[in-house]
């Protein structure tokens, strides 16, 4: 393990990751937030869930969101998909200003959104048949889609059938099958045992590098955020904003044994920085987020601690 002093700056690029940076940039802007703002009014006044958002997404990149709880994620998210509406700013999708949900972006969210009562096939049939396709071309390709995901051999299995991490790769073929330009992914992995979760990271890499996609993927998990991204964008809490916009420094392809490099980790301790900074006890508020107020509920003795 390397001692905080041998960690190096995470800003440091080798040349193959330099030029690996600068071919991505070269490529087309498929993503462009301009001064994204976003108020809800609430009991106590307006909240301001995001304000002055703006950011460029490149075609075929892998871009992770990061943030405290409540810092705006899902909201910005929903916003791209055209499922919310901002305050001001603007969003544009190949040039094109987003005005409500559309065909070139493609969600899949924590929750399973499955439809319960189609078979895993109808489910990845369902947006095609919705757009007009034949009823065979539809299952053609629904099955080129399931392959992809390997799960061909579950084409009629019904979602109660199947684990929690098949059922997000449906969802991922289900949204991949409409031919998204932006895949938008809220938290798809959060609900997974750490074992699954780390399979399905390899496997969207996978994915990733097969198709024509640009991925928007938010998580908590900062490791999951840094084996997976190109860039990370950093979102701050109240009102939530950008706080940088961190080129990963880790070389492709990704593997689990770069998660004690220096590289990682000189990623890991800018995230760690920026996301858990030092406790300061300016305000009252602050406090009572960070420690609630206890009740003690037992009459026992013996702390347990
Ligand atoms: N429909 C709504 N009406 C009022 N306030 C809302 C609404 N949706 C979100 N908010 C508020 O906006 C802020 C951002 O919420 P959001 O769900 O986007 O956060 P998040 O970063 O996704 O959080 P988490 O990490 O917990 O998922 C929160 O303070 C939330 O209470
Ligand atoms: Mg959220």
């Amino acid at each position: 393990m390397l001692s905080p002093q041998s960690i190096p700056d995470y800003l440091l690029q080798s040349d193959a990751v330099r030029a690996r940076f600068a071919r991505l940039k070269a490529r087309e802007p498929v993503l462009e937030v301009s001064n994204l703002g976003k108020r809800f009014a609430s009991p106590q006044g307006e909240h301001v869930a995001l304000n002055n958002v703006s950011f460029t997404t490149h075609r075929r990149e892998f871009v992770c969101v990061i943030g405290p709880s409540g810092c705006g994620k899902s909201t910005l998210i929903r916003i791209l998909a055209g499922l919310e509406t901002q305050t001001s700013g603007e969003v544009r999708v190949n040039g094109k200003a987003v005005d409500g949900p559309g065909a070139d972006r493609g969600m899949v969210f924590q929750g399973y959104t499955l439809f319960p009562w189609l078979t895993v096939k109808k489910n990845v049939m369902f947006g095609l048949r919705m757009n007009g396709q034949g009823a065979a071309e539809a299952e053609r390709e629904a099955l080129q889609w399931l392959d992809l995901v390997g799960l061909e051999k579950f084409a009629n299995a019904y979602p109660h059938q199947l684990s929690g991490g098949m059922k997000q790769r449906v969802a991922i073929a289900r949204a991949l099958a409409n031919r998204p330009r932006i895949l938008l992914m809220d938290e798809p992995f959060g609900a997974l045992d750490a074992q699954t979760r780390a399979k399905m990271q390899a496997h969207l890499l996978d994915i990733w590098r097969n198709v024509d996609i640009t991925i928007l993927f938010i998580t908590h998990d900062l490791d999951e955020a840094i084996f997976l991204a190109d860039r990370i964008l950093v979102l701050k809490a109240h009102p939530g904003e950008v706080q940088e916009l961190i080129e990963v420094p880790v070389p492709r392809p990704r593997s689990y044994e770069q998660f004690t490099s220096p590289e990682f980790l000189a990623t890991r301790a800018r995230l760690d920085a920026l996301i858990h900074p030092p406790q300061s006890h300016e305000s009252p508020e602050d406090d009572a987020r960070v420690s609630p107020h206890m009740i003690r509920m037992t009459d026992v003795n013996d702390d347990v601690e």
